[in-house]
């Protein structure tokens, strides 16, 4: 069985009482009670956390040994070459992902240092942004 990771950056677990008109009125730990129980196919696993390192320390942990990365770093998409450079430094594919389209927001939200070394990138589709990317393995 595949061995694929959801890993969220900083503010995500706010997800159902943030910004609801942009990211949705759903919590992402029920999000991924639906997940798991539509693909049972997957190993699936689920880490969040809004600090830089700890995000980077997981991607090391499992770089090496998952069949796939589903990567929402959020705010630090635009900021961190520290996990730029961790998703380079790994072995385990990338697919970066995001909920809003970021492209059509600021434009600070047009950079990305997770691209580059992404396998690839989904974005705009709300949640099912995380469930195109699961399909993808
Ligand atoms: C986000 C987009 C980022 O620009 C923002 O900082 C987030 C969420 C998204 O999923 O749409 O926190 O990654």
């Amino acid at each position: 069985m595949k061995k694929i990771i959801i890993i969220n950056g900083p503010n995500l677990n706010l997800l159902g009482k943030r910004e609801p008109g942009i990211y949705g009125a759903q919590t992402f730990e029920d999000f991924f009670t639906e997940l798991k129980r539509k693909y049972t196919g997957f190993e699936l696993s689920y880490f969040q956390s809004n600090i830089e390192g700890e995000l980077i320390d997981k991607i090391q942990e499992v770089g090496f040994s998952y069949d796939g990365i589903i990567l929402n770093a959020a705010a630090y998409t635009h900021t961190s070459v520290g996990i730029g450079d961790a998703i380079k430094a790994i072995e385990t594919p990338v697919i970066e992902v995001h909920i809003s389209n970021t492209f059509a927001r600021e434009e600070f939200r047009h950079q990305s240092y997770i691209s580059p070394n992404a396998k690839g990138v989904i974005l705009g589709f709300g949640l099912q942004s995380y469930e195109l990317a699961l399909q993808s393995f």
